[in-house]
């Protein structure tokens, strides 16, 4: 009989398995943690509920030989437009925490984007992903901390370390009222630290109430200008799902838009992201560097996801699944599970690269009118 352990990495054909397995293993709270959203958990369900609502339309008898995943982001090309989110905490899932899930995105030639409220020291997660062959791009989040210095120096940490691009969170001014995570008293265990921070200088006392003053420290259109100047990297801003704000991000000398709604955990009822990417795509023209996540769990959600526009998707929570079922082979596992459908999807649909996939896989009227969508330059 092999290990229990490996019952569910090997049992799992989707993503929906490891998060099954990862409730199973998982305490009451830490589970709580990693699945729940804001208030209601609408925008939660919509995330996922908008990429299946949404239908590919099939095609048949299409040459396909020769096909693969790969796509251009900005000046890179990966393998595949799969990356892994930033998501905090990833020890109360493993004990090998972040180090795991990014070791398991450079095998898999998936970018990583490792937050700033990680456990794992940044330099030990470079040391095992910039090692790797054929890995995927290597990413710093930065939570907004209340002293630009305190900034300044962390983003320069990440570039010593070998990090290659940052990622300002700008979506969570505030955490989000978090009635899950409340109700199942969740609460950090001793020994699973944000080991970026320990150092971060408290913010001074607010003058107003609002919002316990937590608003003030938060990042501004100013700090952004700031940040890019304070980094050769390329920095990216992940948060936003106006068009107008999109339009806005795009005037700075920012690489591009993450188009999130942090899986549904900030603003309840803010629409799904499948909704925000074409206003989005529409609002920012046609070349532009876009990714997206949220709800995203199937090749097909995928799929759609660059046919409404995005260059690349990010995934948050099926990671943290895997990882909670079986380290970093779970997590490389998982990322396969997910490619291998999305290459399904792709032959199905008549694809041969994801240059083919644009919005006629959704509506059949399109291709009509192909001045209605210009895909942006894939490969
Ligand atoms: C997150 N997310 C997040 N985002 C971020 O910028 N910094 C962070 O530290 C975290 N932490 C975090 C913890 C947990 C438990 C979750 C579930 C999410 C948001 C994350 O990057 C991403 O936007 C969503 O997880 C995407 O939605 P799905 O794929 O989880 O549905
Ligand atoms: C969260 C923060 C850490 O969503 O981003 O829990």
């Amino acid at each position: 009989m092999p290990p229990k352990q490996d019952d569910g990495v090997l049992a799992a054909v989707s993503l929906a398995d490891y998060a099954d397995a990862a409730r199973a293993r998982l305490e009451p709270a830490i589970w709580a943690y990693f699945s729940g959203g804001a208030g209601d958990e609408r925008t939660l369900r919509a995330n996922v509920e908008a990429w299946q609502r949404l239908a590919l339309w099939p095609r048949v008898l299409r040459p396909l030989a020769g096909g693969h995943t790969r796509v251009r982001l900005g000046a890179q090309v990966l393998a595949h437009p799969i990356m892994l989110a930033p998501v905090a905490h990833q020890q109360l899932a493993h004990p090998d925490g972040e180090w795991a899930s990014a070791l398991a995105a450079a095998t898999q030639g998936a970018g990583y984007v490792l937050s700033t409220q990680s456990n794992v020291p940044m330099e030990q997660v470079a040391h095992a992903v910039l090692a790797e062959q054929g890995r995927g791009p290597l990413w710093f989040q930065l939570y907004w901390q209340a002293d630009r210095g305190f900034n300044g120096a962390l983003v320069q940490r990440a570039e010593d370390a070998g990090f290659e691009a940052i990622v300002l969170t700008v979506d969570a001014p505030v955490q989000g009222v978090r009635d899950r995570e409340l109700r199942s008293r969740f609460s950090l265990p001793a020994g699973v630290r944000a080991v970026h921070l320990q150092d971060a200088p408290a913010p001074a006392a607010a003058p107003d109430t609002y919002c316990a003053g937590l608003p003030a420290h938060a990042p501004d259109w100013d700090d952004v200008a700031w940040l890019r100047a304070q980094t050769r990297l390329p920095v990216w801003l992940k948060g936003v799902l106006h068009p107008a704000d999109a339009r806005q991000v795009q005037s700075l000398d920012v690489a591009g838009l993450i188009i999130s709604n942090h899986g549904g955990r900030t603003l309840d009822t803010a629409p799904p992201t499948a909704q925000a990417l074409p206003l989005i795509r529409a609002a920012v023209g046609g070349e532009w560097p876009l990714i997206v996540d949220g709800g995203i769990r199937r090749g097909t959600d995928v799929l759609k996801a660059i046919a409404l526009g995005a260059d690349a998707v990010m995934i948050g929570r099926p990671m943290v699944h895997a990882l909670a079922t079986g380290g970093a082979l779970a997590v490389a596992r998982m990322l396969r599970l997910l490619r291998d459908e999305l290459e399904m999807a792709m032959a199905l649909t008549g694809c041969r690269t994801l240059a083919d996939a644009g919005r006629q896989l959704l509506d059949p009227a399109v291709e009509a009118r192909p001045d209605t969508f210009s895909a942006p330059d894939r490969m």
